[in-house]
């Protein structure tokens, strides 16, 4: 079946806070409560300039999401991605990415950059894949935990 990256509607809104919940359980993301009105609040109506939220579909299901803001200076940063855990390792986050650092490229921005638990060994290592490197260590930092702080240049 063919993938399907594409910007997100409202009406996907309760399958990535879904993704996003997922997320907090596997402490990939930060533990907060994630609520419908906050997250339509956040993506949908009080979004900043440069926001951007991309969905992988394929077939007619949403399997992964990414989010990310273009910053004023040149820098993209991507707040969060998740694949559902049935269909990791299948390009599905590779894909989601390219969407983001093509719009980053589209948009000026030179640098792409990102947080990652230091201990989400799985994620850190789909960075360095996709062409990030370490730019920063933050020990017990937030929420206690390890924070690496990777970037990519875009030219
Ligand atoms: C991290 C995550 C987004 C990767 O998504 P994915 O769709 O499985 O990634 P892809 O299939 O596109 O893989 C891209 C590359 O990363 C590698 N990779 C992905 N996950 C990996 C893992 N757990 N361990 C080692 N390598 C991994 C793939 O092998 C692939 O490398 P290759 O193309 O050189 O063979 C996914 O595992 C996920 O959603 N995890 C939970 C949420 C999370 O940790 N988000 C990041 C928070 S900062």
């Amino acid at each position: 079946m063919s993938m399907e990256i594409r910007t997100a509607i409202p009406k996907d809104a309760s399958t990535i806070i879904d993704m996003v919940r997922m997320g907090i359980e596997e402490k990939a993301f930060h533990n907060r409560v994630v609520s419908v009105e906050g997250f339509l609040e956040y993506a949908f109506h009080n979004r900043g300039k440069g926001f951007n939220l991309f969905v992988c579909e394929i077939g007619d299901e949403i399997v992964g999401y990414m989010d990310s803001q273009m910053g004023r200076w040149g820098v993209g940063e991507i707040s969060g991605v998740y694949v559902k855990p049935e269909h990791r390792k299948e390009g599905v986050g590779r894909a989601l990415m390219k969407k983001t650092l093509d719009q980053f490229t589209l948009n000026n921005c030179h640098k792409a950059r990102l947080e990652v638990f230091a201990e989400n060994k799985g994620a850190v290592e789909y960075y360095n894949r996709l062409g990030f490197f370490q730019e920063g260590y933050f020990q017990n930092d937030e929420d206690r935990r390890d924070v690496i702080v990777v970037s990519k240049f875009l030219e």
